[in-house]
């Protein structure tokens, strides 16, 4: 089983990605699953412009960065969203990178770890109405980090409780991605 943590902010100097390190250590002790990072910002992903829909492009796409992004999405049966809370809500760029595909998405499952002032909840709360439209299946365990409590002047410095959290959140979405085999 594989499981792809995707860092869903592409700004300089983003947070995501300390979050993603954290995720990615934690899963680095685990033996349920092969874990792997996925930025967003590696993808340069072109705004979704083409005629075709995604679901209806049978895996065709105009663009060599979206094949690209589409058979890394492809090579893993379940994700974890490392999500900024934007404007109380997912951020536009890992928006259109979820929209850009469609296949590739389809049946798998996914967990949310957010960050935001009050943990990024509603873009997780976003997030789950949102997939569900490709038929991901979520688990409801989740992480919610904040930025007043979770964070320091060092940057991430996770509450106590997060790591068995974290740990909760992706035995649950491993032991969903075995049943549904
Ligand atoms: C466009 C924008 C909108 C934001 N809106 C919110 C918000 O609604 N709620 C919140 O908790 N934080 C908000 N923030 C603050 C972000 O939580 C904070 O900047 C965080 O570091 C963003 O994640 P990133 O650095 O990985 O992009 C916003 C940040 C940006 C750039």
């Amino acid at each position: 089983m594989k499981v792809g943590i995707i860092i869903g902010s592409i700004r300089e100097g983003r947070t995501g990605e300390q979050v993603a390190v954290w995720v990615e250590k934690a899963a680095a002790n685990r033996t349920d699953a092969e874990y792997g990072v996925l930025d967003l910002k590696d993808f340069d992903l072109p705004l979704l412009t083409s005629a075709t829909v995604p679901g209806a492009a049978n895996r065709q796409y105009d663009s060599v960065n979206v094949t690209r992004w589409s058979q890394a999405i492809d090579a893993y049966d379940a994700f974890v969203f490392v999500t900024p809370e934007y404007n109380h809500g997912i951020p536009g760029a890992f928006k259109n990178a979820f929209d850009t595909l469609g296949p590739e998405w389809t049946g798998k499952t996914v967990a949310f770890v957010s960050y935001g002032a009050d943990g990024g909840v509603r873009a997780t709360e976003q997030w789950r109405q949102v997939t569900a439209n490709l038929h991901l299946h979520d688990v409801r365990a989740s992480v919610a980090l904040g930025l007043f409590s979770d964070f320091d002047e060092t940057g991430l410095a996770p509450l106590e409780r997060r790591d068995a959290e974290l740990s909760a959140m992706l035995d649950e979405l491993t032991r969903l991605t075995a049943r549904l085999g």
